[in-house]
């Protein structure tokens, strides 16, 4: 008999391959991820069609190889999560189908998750976990954005971004600055030998109230600053600069959200949230005032398979039966989720 509490995560709504086992008795069995970037690069950035013509070649292969980890067969789940969106429409129609297919020969249920869902959730897989509620600072490709979580399903969004997310801003400046994609890490990297005080941009937002976040004006500052014949060390010199700035804003917004709110419990969530100036800046600011601070380990802060699966874990009772229609949205705004009825434990 599969067990209900038993769930496959199925992560394909961007270019990363994913899949993970997470059981509410033993916890995360197994998480594989194939990450599409360095077919990507050489277009500088994701190309939609290649994502899911790739995701469709890959996920029969990564979901066996997660099962063999977690030691399962197919007829061990009780239920199949799979990433229904936001994300590029046949990335998540390949994911979304396969989950399908599998739910269809297995008799297991399934759970279309909300990718966001699943990056504000994914520090409850690590042993130190928060307590409801909490504030939670998305940082990732596609959204930037401060919420209010006061359960699963109970999203409050604080503040957003009127224009580029927080690693949108990353990747294009990276680019600027000649650097292949995906640009997040590798400007950080080069940030490393930058040197301090050589270029200032501003902090965007910070000087009026509200906890509102823009970030295209500076990538256009980073371009305006850039000499024509930039050597490696001026490179260097403003993706410092940059970083500061980015990371600089992410921290005041955050210590403004917790001021406001009167909580003093942050989650970092989101790809940006693996980047080390971020996490130094909030651990600081965290540290001065006592408030308590959880990060998912980098691997689970970009996409990944395994938040999806404990996603769908926390949604299990609403498990569609197999057959269900698939359900794919490339835009699906995290407001109109709801909390998942009362569920055995
Ligand atoms: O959460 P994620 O994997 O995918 C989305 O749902 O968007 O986030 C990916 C983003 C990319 O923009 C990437 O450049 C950025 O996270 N990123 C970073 C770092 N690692 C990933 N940005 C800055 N520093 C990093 N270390
Ligand atoms: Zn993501």
């Amino acid at each position: 008999m599969p067990d209900p509490g038993t769930i496959l995560g199925i992560e394909t709504s961007c270019d990363e391959t994913a899949a993970a086992v997470y059981d509410g008795r033993r916890g995360l069995l197994a998480h594989v991820i194939h990450s599409q970037a360095a077919m990507h690069s050489e277009y500088g950035g994701v190309v939609p069609e290649l994502a899911a013509r790739d995701h469709a070649g890959r996920i029969h292969a990564l979901v066996r190889e997660t099962l063999r980890q977690a030691g399962l067969g197919c007829g061990d789940l009780g239920a199949i999560a799979y990433t229904a969106g936001p994300g590029l429409i046949g990335a998540l129609l390949v994911g979304g189908s396969f989950a399908a297919g599998l739910a269809a020969a297995t008799g297991a249920g399934l759970v279309p998750v909300h990718h966001l869902e699943g990056h504000l959730l994914a520090p409850m897989l690590e042993e130190r976990r928060p307590e409801f509620p909490f504030l939670a600072l998305l940082v990732s490709g596609g959204h930037t954005l401060i919420a209010r979580v006061d359960g699963v399903g109970r999203y409050h969004i604080l503040g957003d971004t009127l224009d580029d997310a927080a690693g949108e801003a990353f990747d294009k400046t990276a680019k600027t600055l000649g650097l292949p994609y995906p640009g997040g890490p590798q400007l950080a990297r080069l940030a490393q030998d930058g040197r301090p005080g050589r270029f200032r941009f501003a902090r965007p937002m910070t000087d009026r109230p509200g906890l509102e976040f823009s970030f295209s004006g500076l990538k256009t500052a980073v371009l305006t600053a850039l000499p024509a014949d930039a050597d490696t060390q001026t490179r260097a010199d403003l993706a410092l600069a940059f970083e500061e700035a980015v990371t600089d804003t992410l921290a005041i917004k955050c210590r403004r959200a917790l001021d406001e709110s009167g909580l003093e419990r942050l989650v970092v969530a989101g790809g940006v949230g693996a980047n080390r100036r971020l996490r130094q800046k909030l651990a600081d600011m965290a540290a001065q005032r006592g408030a308590e601070l959880y990060f998912p380990r980098p691997e689970f802060c970009t996409d990944n398979a395994a938040m999806i699966a404990y996603a769908g874990w926390a949604r299990r009772a609403e498990a569609l039966s197999p057959g269900s229609a698939i359900l794919a949205r490339a835009r699906w705004p995290l407001h109109q989720l709801q909390p998942p009825p009362a569920q055995a434990a």
